[in-house]
Protein backbone atom coordinates (compact mmCIF):
# COMPACT_ATOMS: atom_id res chain seq x y z
CA UNK A 1 0.00 0.00 0.00
CA UNK A 2 1.41 3.62 -0.89
CA UNK A 3 1.75 5.62 1.91
CA UNK A 4 0.78 9.15 1.21
CA UNK A 5 -2.68 10.08 0.84
CA UNK A 6 -4.32 13.19 2.31
CA UNK A 7 -6.22 13.04 5.40
CA UNK A 8 -3.43 12.35 7.94
CA UNK A 9 -4.84 14.57 10.83
CA UNK A 10 -3.24 12.88 13.49
CA UNK A 11 0.20 13.38 12.17
CA UNK A 12 0.07 17.00 12.19
CA UNK A 13 -1.97 16.74 15.94
CA UNK A 14 0.64 15.60 17.51
CA UNK A 15 3.30 17.66 16.12
CA UNK A 16 1.21 21.21 16.50
CA UNK A 17 -0.25 19.25 19.68
CA UNK A 18 -3.72 20.01 19.61
CA UNK A 19 -6.94 17.92 19.41
CA UNK A 20 -7.15 16.07 16.16
CA UNK A 21 -11.22 17.36 16.17
CA UNK A 22 -9.32 20.76 16.30
CA UNK A 23 -6.98 19.93 13.21
CA UNK A 24 -8.95 20.87 9.45
CA UNK A 25 -8.57 18.87 6.96
CA UNK A 26 -8.06 19.81 3.42
CA UNK A 27 -6.21 17.62 2.56
CA UNK A 28 -8.73 14.91 1.27
CA UNK A 29 -11.57 15.27 -1.61
CA UNK A 30 -14.61 15.66 -0.06
CA UNK A 31 -17.98 17.21 -0.45
CA UNK A 32 -18.02 20.21 1.75
CA UNK A 33 -22.05 20.47 2.57
CA UNK A 34 -21.24 16.75 3.95
CA UNK A 35 -23.60 13.87 3.59
CA UNK A 36 -26.96 13.93 2.55
CA UNK A 37 -29.22 14.62 5.41
CA UNK A 38 -30.85 11.41 5.02
CA UNK A 39 -27.70 9.00 5.25
CA UNK A 40 -27.61 9.73 8.89
CA UNK A 41 -30.97 9.20 9.83
CA UNK A 42 -30.69 6.22 8.01
CA UNK A 43 -28.27 5.08 9.77
CA UNK A 44 -29.75 5.77 12.84
CA UNK A 45 -32.72 4.02 12.23
CA UNK A 46 -31.19 0.95 10.72
CA UNK A 47 -27.95 -0.05 13.01
CA UNK A 48 -29.73 -3.47 13.00
CA UNK A 49 -28.70 -4.15 10.11
CA UNK A 50 -25.33 -5.03 10.85
CA UNK A 51 -26.97 -8.28 13.00
CA UNK A 52 -27.48 -10.24 10.08
CA UNK A 53 -25.21 -11.22 6.67
CA UNK A 54 -26.02 -8.75 3.58
CA UNK A 55 -26.65 -9.72 -0.03
CA UNK A 56 -23.76 -11.31 -0.97
CA UNK A 57 -23.03 -9.77 -4.54
CA UNK A 58 -24.55 -5.97 -3.29
CA UNK A 59 -26.90 -6.87 -6.08
CA UNK A 60 -29.75 -4.67 -4.69
CA UNK A 61 -26.87 -1.49 -4.39
CA UNK A 62 -25.83 -2.36 -7.68
CA UNK A 63 -29.72 -2.23 -9.35
CA UNK A 64 -30.08 1.15 -7.35
CA UNK A 65 -27.09 2.54 -9.43
CA UNK A 66 -28.12 0.84 -12.51
CA UNK A 67 -31.58 1.68 -12.30
CA UNK A 68 -30.71 5.70 -11.25
CA UNK A 69 -28.37 6.10 -14.65
CA UNK A 70 -30.94 3.89 -16.60
CA UNK A 71 -28.05 0.81 -17.36
CA UNK A 72 -28.88 -2.80 -17.42
CA UNK A 73 -27.76 -4.02 -13.33
CA UNK A 74 -26.02 -7.22 -15.26
CA UNK A 75 -23.71 -3.96 -16.59
CA UNK A 76 -22.46 -2.93 -12.71
CA UNK A 77 -21.07 -3.90 -9.55
CA UNK A 78 -20.97 -2.53 -6.33
CA UNK A 79 -17.72 -2.41 -4.26
CA UNK A 80 -16.42 -1.43 -1.06
CA UNK A 81 -15.43 1.72 -2.56
CA UNK A 82 -13.46 1.99 -6.27
CA UNK A 83 -10.34 1.26 -4.30
CA UNK A 84 -11.46 -2.60 -4.57
CA UNK A 85 -11.61 -2.18 -8.40
CA UNK A 86 -8.36 -0.02 -8.79
CA UNK A 87 -6.60 -2.91 -7.10
CA UNK A 88 -8.42 -5.65 -9.15
CA UNK A 89 -8.83 -4.55 -12.70
CA UNK A 90 -5.16 -5.45 -13.50
CA UNK A 91 -5.25 -8.50 -12.40
CA UNK A 92 -8.81 -9.38 -13.69
CA UNK A 93 -8.04 -8.05 -17.27
CA UNK A 94 -4.89 -9.44 -17.36
CA UNK A 95 -2.64 -6.71 -18.24
CA UNK A 96 0.57 -6.48 -18.83
CA UNK A 97 1.21 -3.03 -20.13
CA UNK A 98 -0.69 -0.18 -18.38
CA UNK A 99 -0.14 3.64 -19.36
CA UNK A 100 -1.50 6.38 -16.77
CA UNK A 101 -2.93 9.58 -17.71
CA UNK A 102 -0.93 11.94 -15.21
CA UNK A 103 -0.15 13.55 -13.08
CA UNK A 104 -2.99 11.45 -10.86
CA UNK A 105 -4.04 9.26 -7.83
CA UNK A 106 -1.20 7.64 -7.29
CA UNK A 107 -3.03 4.54 -6.70
CA UNK A 108 -3.48 3.21 -10.04
CA UNK A 109 0.11 2.71 -10.32
CA UNK A 110 0.00 1.33 -7.04
CA UNK A 111 -2.46 -1.61 -7.98
CA UNK A 112 -0.43 -2.12 -10.87
CA UNK A 113 2.74 -2.41 -9.57
CA UNK A 114 0.82 -5.40 -6.79
CA UNK A 115 -0.22 -7.55 -9.94
CA UNK A 116 3.39 -6.72 -11.71
CA UNK A 117 1.97 -4.80 -14.46
CA UNK A 118 4.38 -2.51 -16.10
CA UNK A 119 2.92 1.09 -16.08
CA UNK A 120 4.33 4.10 -18.13
CA UNK A 121 2.86 7.75 -17.95
CA UNK A 122 1.36 10.38 -20.32
CA UNK A 123 2.16 13.25 -18.29
CA UNK A 124 0.13 16.31 -18.83
CA UNK A 125 2.43 19.67 -17.84
CA UNK A 126 1.76 22.86 -15.76
CA UNK A 127 2.70 25.32 -18.83
CA UNK A 128 -0.31 24.16 -20.78
CA UNK A 129 -2.66 24.20 -17.83
CA UNK A 130 -2.48 19.73 -17.50
CA UNK A 131 -4.80 19.92 -20.38
CA UNK A 132 -3.81 16.61 -22.39
CA UNK A 133 -2.27 15.90 -25.26
CA UNK A 134 -4.85 13.67 -26.69
CA UNK A 135 -2.66 12.35 -30.35
CA UNK A 136 0.39 11.42 -27.11
CA UNK A 137 -2.46 9.59 -25.26
CA UNK A 138 -3.72 7.95 -28.08
CA UNK A 139 0.05 6.85 -29.38
CA UNK A 140 0.69 5.82 -25.24
CA UNK A 141 -2.67 3.83 -25.72
CA UNK A 142 -1.70 2.10 -28.81
CA UNK A 143 1.12 0.12 -26.22
CA UNK A 144 -0.93 -0.45 -23.84
CA UNK A 145 -3.17 -2.74 -22.75
CA UNK A 146 -4.65 -0.83 -19.94
CA UNK A 147 -5.34 2.64 -19.55
CA UNK A 148 -6.40 5.17 -16.58
CA UNK A 149 -8.25 7.84 -16.98
CA UNK A 150 -9.27 10.01 -13.65
CA UNK A 151 -12.31 12.11 -15.56
CA UNK A 152 -12.35 15.24 -13.80
CA UNK A 153 -8.48 14.29 -13.04
CA UNK A 154 -7.26 14.30 -9.64
CA UNK A 155 -5.23 16.62 -8.69
CA UNK A 156 -5.32 18.76 -11.41
CA UNK A 157 -9.13 19.40 -12.22
CA UNK A 158 -8.55 18.69 -15.82
CA UNK A 159 -12.08 17.55 -17.61
CA UNK A 160 -11.81 15.33 -20.81
CA UNK A 161 -14.84 15.92 -22.81
CA UNK A 162 -17.08 12.25 -23.70
CA UNK A 163 -16.35 12.92 -27.46
CA UNK A 164 -12.60 13.08 -27.63
CA UNK A 165 -13.09 9.07 -24.51
CA UNK A 166 -14.85 7.63 -26.99
CA UNK A 167 -12.56 8.09 -30.03
CA UNK A 168 -9.87 7.00 -27.91
CA UNK A 169 -11.60 3.57 -27.15
CA UNK A 170 -13.10 3.02 -30.87
CA UNK A 171 -9.35 3.49 -32.35
CA UNK A 172 -7.88 1.26 -29.82
CA UNK A 173 -10.09 -1.79 -29.52
CA UNK A 174 -7.43 -3.69 -27.65
CA UNK A 175 -6.87 -2.23 -24.65
CA UNK A 176 -9.16 -1.51 -21.64
CA UNK A 177 -9.68 2.41 -20.81
CA UNK A 178 -10.74 2.65 -16.97
CA UNK A 179 -12.19 5.55 -16.63
CA UNK A 180 -12.22 7.18 -13.10
CA UNK A 181 -15.63 9.79 -12.84
CA UNK A 182 -15.55 9.71 -8.74
CA UNK A 183 -15.18 13.54 -9.20
CA UNK A 184 -17.78 14.02 -12.03
CA UNK A 185 -20.98 14.23 -9.73
CA UNK A 186 -19.07 17.49 -8.56
CA UNK A 187 -19.12 18.96 -12.01
CA UNK A 188 -21.78 21.05 -13.43
CA UNK A 189 -23.17 19.35 -16.29
CA UNK A 190 -21.60 16.01 -15.90
CA UNK A 191 -24.37 13.99 -17.15
CA UNK A 192 -22.84 15.55 -20.40
CA UNK A 193 -19.33 14.41 -19.42
CA UNK A 194 -20.15 10.86 -18.27
CA UNK A 195 -19.77 7.75 -19.80
CA UNK A 196 -21.78 5.17 -17.56
CA UNK A 197 -24.38 5.03 -19.77
CA UNK A 198 -21.81 3.68 -22.67
CA UNK A 199 -21.41 0.05 -21.35
CA UNK A 200 -21.75 -0.70 -25.13
CA UNK A 201 -18.19 -0.19 -25.54
CA UNK A 202 -16.66 -3.44 -25.09
CA UNK A 203 -13.15 -2.16 -24.05
CA UNK A 204 -14.37 0.93 -21.19
CA UNK A 205 -14.99 0.40 -17.60
CA UNK A 206 -16.22 3.16 -15.40
CA UNK A 207 -15.60 4.21 -11.42
CA UNK A 208 -18.14 5.91 -9.46
CA UNK A 209 -17.25 6.38 -6.07
CA UNK A 210 -19.78 7.21 -3.44
CA UNK A 211 -16.87 8.76 -0.84
CA UNK A 212 -16.47 11.68 -2.48
CA UNK A 213 -19.94 12.85 -3.66
CA UNK A 214 -22.32 11.57 -0.51
CA UNK A 215 -19.06 11.98 1.93
CA UNK A 216 -19.23 9.00 3.19
CA UNK A 217 -15.77 7.50 2.52
CA UNK A 218 -15.87 5.76 5.98
CA UNK A 219 -18.50 3.42 4.85
CA UNK A 220 -16.22 2.01 1.93
CA UNK A 221 -18.88 2.16 -1.84
CA UNK A 222 -18.66 2.67 -4.77
CA UNK A 223 -19.50 1.27 -8.37
CA UNK A 224 -17.71 -0.72 -11.69
CA UNK A 225 -20.04 -0.09 -15.07
CA UNK A 226 -19.25 -1.52 -18.12
CA UNK A 227 -19.85 -4.20 -20.81
CA UNK A 228 -20.79 -7.26 -19.45
CA UNK A 229 -18.05 -9.75 -20.54
CA UNK A 230 -15.75 -7.00 -18.38
CA UNK A 231 -17.86 -7.38 -15.07
CA UNK A 232 -17.45 -11.29 -15.40
CA UNK A 233 -14.19 -10.75 -15.43
CA UNK A 234 -13.85 -8.73 -11.83
CA UNK A 235 -16.86 -11.15 -10.38
CA UNK A 236 -14.34 -14.07 -10.83
CA UNK A 237 -11.90 -12.37 -7.99
CA UNK A 238 -15.05 -10.79 -6.27
CA UNK A 239 -15.04 -11.27 -2.43
CA UNK A 240 -18.63 -12.66 -0.91
CA UNK A 241 -20.15 -9.96 1.72
CA UNK A 242 -17.29 -7.47 0.64
CA UNK A 243 -19.88 -4.43 0.88
CA UNK A 244 -21.03 -4.68 4.73
CA UNK A 245 -24.69 -4.23 5.54
CA UNK A 246 -25.61 -0.96 6.59
CA UNK A 247 -23.12 0.26 3.45
CA UNK A 248 -25.38 -1.52 0.58
CA UNK A 249 -28.49 -0.59 2.47
CA UNK A 250 -27.45 3.06 2.86
CA UNK A 251 -26.60 3.75 -0.79
CA UNK A 252 -29.82 1.22 -2.02
CA UNK A 253 -32.13 3.87 0.37
CA UNK A 254 -30.51 6.72 -1.73
CA UNK A 255 -31.10 5.06 -4.67
CA UNK A 256 -34.87 4.97 -3.99
CA UNK A 257 -35.01 8.37 -3.32
CA UNK A 258 -34.18 9.13 -6.58
CA UNK A 259 -35.76 12.73 -6.89
CA UNK A 260 -33.50 14.37 -3.91
CA UNK A 261 -30.30 13.38 -5.89
CA UNK A 262 -30.15 16.10 -8.67
CA UNK A 263 -31.12 18.50 -6.08
CA UNK A 264 -28.20 17.53 -3.45
CA UNK A 265 -25.88 17.67 -6.60
CA UNK A 266 -26.88 21.40 -7.94
CA UNK A 267 -27.02 22.19 -4.60
CA UNK A 268 -23.23 21.32 -4.11
CA UNK A 269 -22.06 22.24 -7.36
CA UNK A 270 -23.43 26.29 -6.85
CA UNK A 271 -21.59 25.73 -3.61
CA UNK A 272 -17.95 25.54 -5.02
CA UNK A 273 -18.65 27.63 -8.12
CA UNK A 274 -19.12 30.36 -5.20
CA UNK A 275 -16.17 29.06 -3.22
CA UNK A 276 -14.01 28.38 -5.84
CA UNK A 277 -14.55 31.52 -7.06
CA UNK A 278 -13.89 33.77 -3.12
CA UNK A 279 -10.91 31.65 -2.76
CA UNK A 280 -9.28 32.66 -5.90
CA UNK A 281 -10.05 36.10 -5.32
CA UNK A 282 -8.62 35.84 -2.18
CA UNK A 283 -5.47 34.88 -3.09
CA UNK A 284 -5.57 37.08 -6.70
CA UNK A 285 -2.79 39.28 -5.36
CA UNK A 286 -0.81 36.99 -3.75
CA UNK A 287 2.82 36.82 -5.09
CA UNK A 288 4.31 33.23 -5.35
CA UNK A 289 1.31 30.92 -5.79
CA UNK A 290 -0.86 30.14 -8.82
CA UNK A 291 -3.55 28.32 -8.91
CA UNK A 292 -4.66 26.02 -11.51
CA UNK A 293 -8.60 26.35 -13.03
CA UNK A 294 -10.78 23.66 -11.80
CA UNK A 295 -14.23 22.63 -12.64
CA UNK A 296 -13.81 20.49 -9.15
CA UNK A 297 -13.70 21.97 -5.36
CA UNK A 298 -9.79 21.00 -5.19
CA UNK A 299 -7.50 23.50 -6.57
CA UNK A 300 -3.59 22.73 -7.63
CA UNK A 301 -1.44 25.22 -6.78
CA UNK A 302 2.27 25.64 -7.61
CA UNK A 303 4.53 27.79 -5.75
CA UNK A 304 7.50 29.82 -7.00
CA UNK A 305 9.17 30.77 -3.48
CA UNK A 306 8.49 28.14 -1.16
CA UNK A 307 8.52 24.05 -1.48
CA UNK A 308 5.41 22.67 -0.75
CA UNK A 309 6.22 21.23 2.59
CA UNK A 310 7.35 24.18 4.04
CA UNK A 311 3.71 25.60 2.62
CA UNK A 312 2.41 22.36 4.37
CA UNK A 313 3.88 22.75 7.39
CA UNK A 314 3.23 26.71 8.14
CA UNK A 315 -0.26 26.12 7.19
CA UNK A 316 -0.18 23.08 9.59
CA UNK A 317 1.20 25.49 12.57
CA UNK A 318 -2.66 27.25 12.40
CA UNK A 319 -3.95 23.69 12.16
CA UNK A 320 -4.87 23.48 8.16
CA UNK A 321 -3.70 20.33 6.65
CA UNK A 322 -3.11 20.43 2.88
CA UNK A 323 -1.82 18.23 0.12
CA UNK A 324 1.59 18.31 -0.37
CA UNK A 325 1.79 16.65 -4.28
CA UNK A 326 5.50 16.19 -4.20
CA UNK A 327 4.73 12.12 -4.62
CA UNK A 328 2.04 12.80 -7.25
CA UNK A 329 4.18 11.80 -10.29
CA UNK A 330 4.86 14.36 -13.01
CA UNK A 331 4.27 16.83 -10.29
CA UNK A 332 7.41 18.35 -7.55
CA UNK A 333 7.98 20.01 -4.67
CA UNK A 334 6.07 22.77 -5.76
CA UNK A 335 2.80 21.92 -5.80
CA UNK A 336 0.32 21.64 -3.37
CA UNK A 337 -3.63 20.83 -3.04
CA UNK A 338 -6.40 22.76 -1.31
CA UNK A 339 -10.06 21.00 -0.96
CA UNK A 340 -12.39 23.71 -0.39
CA UNK A 341 -14.79 23.46 2.85
CA UNK A 342 -17.23 26.22 3.61
CA UNK A 343 -16.54 30.26 3.04
CA UNK A 344 -14.97 31.30 6.59
CA UNK A 345 -12.60 28.24 6.57
CA UNK A 346 -11.45 28.92 3.07
CA UNK A 347 -10.59 32.79 3.77
CA UNK A 348 -8.98 31.90 6.80
CA UNK A 349 -6.64 29.43 4.85
CA UNK A 350 -6.44 32.07 2.28
CA UNK A 351 -5.12 34.35 5.36
CA UNK A 352 -2.96 31.35 6.48
CA UNK A 353 -1.08 30.64 3.15
CA UNK A 354 -0.58 34.64 2.54
CA UNK A 355 0.95 34.63 5.69
CA UNK A 356 3.05 31.84 5.22
CA UNK A 357 4.33 33.23 1.93
CA UNK A 358 4.71 36.80 3.44
CA UNK A 359 7.57 34.92 5.68
CA UNK A 360 11.31 34.75 4.50
CA UNK A 361 11.96 32.02 2.50
CA UNK A 362 14.23 30.59 5.16
CA UNK A 363 12.87 31.22 7.79
CA UNK A 364 13.34 27.96 10.06
CA UNK A 365 11.52 24.94 8.56
CA UNK A 366 12.63 21.60 9.99
CA UNK A 367 11.37 19.48 7.36
CA UNK A 368 14.46 17.56 5.55
CA UNK A 369 14.27 18.66 1.77
CA UNK A 370 13.89 16.26 -0.75
CA UNK A 371 16.32 15.65 -3.01
CA UNK A 372 14.65 16.36 -6.23
CA UNK A 373 12.73 19.51 -7.86
C1 LIG B 1 -9.46 9.64 -8.17
C2 LIG B 1 -9.83 8.72 -7.07
N1 LIG B 1 -10.40 7.56 -7.37
C3 LIG B 1 -10.74 6.69 -6.41
C4 LIG B 1 -10.52 6.98 -5.08
C5 LIG B 1 -10.90 5.96 -4.06
O1 LIG B 1 -12.09 6.26 -3.48
P1 LIG B 1 -13.08 5.17 -2.84
O2 LIG B 1 -12.34 3.87 -2.75
O3 LIG B 1 -13.44 5.69 -1.52
O4 LIG B 1 -14.23 5.06 -3.80
C6 LIG B 1 -9.94 8.20 -4.72
C7 LIG B 1 -9.70 8.53 -3.31
O5 LIG B 1 -9.17 9.54 -2.93
C8 LIG B 1 -9.59 9.10 -5.74
O6 LIG B 1 -9.05 10.29 -5.47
Amino acid sequence: MIQGHGGNKQQLADRIGCRLEDIIDMSSNLNPLGPPERIHTFIRENIHLIHALPEPDAAGMSKGFADYRGIDPGCVMAGNGTTFFIYTLPLALGAKKALILGPAYADYEDACAAHHVKTSHCLTLAENNFVPDLDQLSAGAEQADLVFICNPNNPTGNLINKQDLETLMRRHTNTCFVVDESYLPFVPDAEEFSLVEQTHLPNLVVLSSMSKIFRIPGLRTGFLSGAKALIRKVMVHYQPWSVNALAQAVIKDIYDHPEEILPFYQQTREFIVKERRAFAQALAETDGIRLFDTPVYFMLARLDKILASQLCRRVGDDGFLIRDCANFKGLSYRFVRFSLKTNKINLALAQSIKTALARKQNSPCSLILPGRF
